[in-house]
This record gives C-alpha cells, structure tokens and sequence, in this order.
C-alpha cells in the first residue's frame, strides 16, 4: 500500500497568458489530493474519488484500449454538460492506461482519492488528482515517484481536462511545490516547461471560494475563441499580463507585498475586463478583500467562478481576520491559506 499526495495551486498573477507562453507566477498551497493505493490480485482496478467519481475496469482492459489524443479530446468545451459519467473519468482512466502500457500494473489496485484542495475550481484540484495519482501508480509499480517523468503527461492530461490547450504551469507547480515563476516552450515541436523556482519562505494568502463551480474546459477555449478571432488584440493583452508577472516576481522576492498586491489588482482588472472570464461574485469578493485592506485580490484559475486570492500583510491578523469575515459576510467561504508548500511527496 501506497499513500501519496500532491498540492493543488495559487495563481498569483498570469493565468490564461500562461497558455500563449507567457510567465505566470504560482505557488503550491497546504490543500492537497491524496491517494491510496493498494494493490489487489484479481487484475481489476478501482478508483473512488468525491470529486470524479467511481471508476471500475480491469487491467488487461485498460492495456487494451486507445484512448484519443489529447489535442482531439473535447476540443468544443461547451459541450462538456453532455458528456456522461465515464467519459469525465477520463483523466484517472488515461492516466492509469498510460502509465500501464509504460510500466505496468501488477494484477490490479483500489484507489481511493481524498482533497482539501477546493472543489469549487480555481485551485487546481484536477492538476493535483492528475499528479498524486501518477506519483501512487510510480510509488507502488516502480517504487519511487519519478518526479522528473511526470510533467509532460500531466500536461497532456491539463490540456484534454482544459478542453485542448493548457500551460502546463500547474502541473509543475503540483510536482514540485514552492514557488514558481513557468512559462511553457515549444522546442522542437515539442512542450517544454520552463520553471523557475523562487527562494521565498512559505507564506499565508485569504482564499474566497465563490461556491460558483468553475470548468477550465470552459474558459480556457473561450478565451481561445476570442484569441482566434483577435489575435493582435489578445496577444496584446497576454503581454501585458507577462510584464505584470515580471514585476510581480521581483517585488514577491524583494518583499514588497503592498506592490505585489497592486498588480494582482491589475491582473484581475485585464482578466475581467479585456478577458472575460471573471464572475459578478468573484469580483464582489475581490472589491470586498479590497475595501477590507487587504493589498491586493483577484481571480485565481480558470474563472468564471471558482474562487479568489487575496494578499494580506502577513504579519497583520486583525486585517486577515477582517477579510476573512467579511468575504463570508457577502456569501464567500473564506480561509488562510498557506503558500510555498512541498510538492509531489509519499506519506508516511
Ligand atoms: C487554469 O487553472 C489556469 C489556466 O491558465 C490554464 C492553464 O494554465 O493551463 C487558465
């Protein structure tokens, strides 16, 4: 038996740009998935999981099936209310697949999946699945968690689960934790990350869950929708979302939060404005972290729903305390979170 977690993720400045290659910075929050894995010896395979799901099959079927191509996987992602039970499975059951036409499966496991990471989006919840379940899988069929193999299929999975393009950026941040500055690369045709992980020492942030759940496989081809028929526009706009995380890295290790705060401000501004993909709730909660002194909110994630980050002084409970209530106030879930956490790990 196995049991291996993984965190979800922060977006503090540039999600969506992330997509077209800009820089985003992340960090790995103390919310995770994880997964038990115990082996059985009658080659089935079960997976239960809350937020997926129950998922059954047999190992040879899994080894026996093609499952499509990630770039071919609901590419519409409106049509993603019609699709049943099963087939929202697919990551655990490509995942699973993949790794077993790799390495094998043995005769069968159960998997059971638990989270703290939000349900609702914005937190990387399918990210962190994605990640702890390939680590369980490596664990227990190769006894280590091969961090260093992970990305590339977590990516494609991001992009089936994103509705056909994804930035990769939280995969890396679920594997290896921390602090992130990610950008994605194309070398040779081929997605490459490009991380940089920053020294900072972990750090509270306010978190308000809209309760309004949010489907990246939405908004990630809405925005591509408006890219295709505007492209200098958005391009434009992705570019000056990558500058803000330029900056908002320098003042995140120079520890000039007040300033990190103000471009998270400006974030959330192109994200609802230029971009769309904000929510009359979540930017109630922004204004509301706002009025409350907090130095900065926004969206955090897909959008559309899903929840918000705000920046807070660190070494002030009273105003933390402040934002806390009254983002619950105006129908938020709210809580400190803790940033800077430890990636991809096994359990004792
Ligand atoms: C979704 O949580 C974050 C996006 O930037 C998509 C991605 O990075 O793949 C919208």
């Amino acid at each position: 038996m196995v049991k291996v977690s993984a965190p979800g993720n922060v977006f503090f400045l540039g999600e969506h740009a992330v997509v077209y290659g800009r820089p985003a910075l992340i960090g790995a929050p103390d919310r995770r998935t994880t997964v038990v894995l115990t082996p059985r010896i009658d080659g089935r395979i079960t997976v239960v999981s809350p937020s997926y799901g129950d998922f059954e099959n047999t190992v040879a079927g899994l080894l026996a099936s093609q499952f499509p191509d990630a770039r071919s996987y609901n590419p519409r992602g409106a049509e993603i209310d019609a699709l049943s039970g099963d087939e929202l499975m697919n990551p655990a059951r490509d995942i699973i697949g993949e790794f077993g036409r790799r390495y094998g499966l043995g005769n069968g496991f159960d998997a059971e999946v638990s989270s703290t990471v939000a349900r609702c989006g914005g937190m990387s919840s399918s990210t962190a699945f994605s990640v702890a379940l390939w680590g369980a899988l490596s664990a227990q069929f190769r006894g280590d968690l091969y961090k260093d193999d992970i990305w590339p299929v977590a990516y494609q999975i991001n992009v089936k689960i994103h509705g056909g393009a994804a930035s990769g950026a939280e995969a890396n941040s679920s594997i290896h934790g921390g602090f992130h500055k990610a950008r994605i690369e194309t070398v040779d045709g081929k997605p490459v990350a490009r991380a940089e992980k920053l020294d900072l020492q972990p750090f509270a942030v306010i978190v308000g869950e809209t309760g309004v759940r949010t489907q990246t496989k939405k908004t990630v081809p809405y925005v591509r929708e408006g890219w295709t028929n505007a492209k200098d526009a958005y391009e434009a706009v992705f570019t000056e979302i990558g500058k803000l995380v330029e900056e908002g890295v320098n003042a995140l290790n120079e520890g000039e939060d007040l300033y990190l705060g103000g471009l998270m401000n400006e974030d959330h501004e192109l994200l609802r404005g230029e971009l769309g993909v904000s929510h009359p709730l979540l930017n109630r909660l922004v204004d509301t972290a706002r009025s409350q002194g907090a130095y900065g909110a926004k969206m955090c994630g897909g959008g559309k729903g899903g929840l918000m980050v705000a920046l807070v002084d660190p070494k002030n409970e009273e105003v933390a305390a402040s934002v806390i209530k009254a983002l619950q106030d105006v129908g938020g879930t709210a809580y400190k979170t803790i940033l800077g956490g430890e990636g991809l790990r096994i359990e004792q």
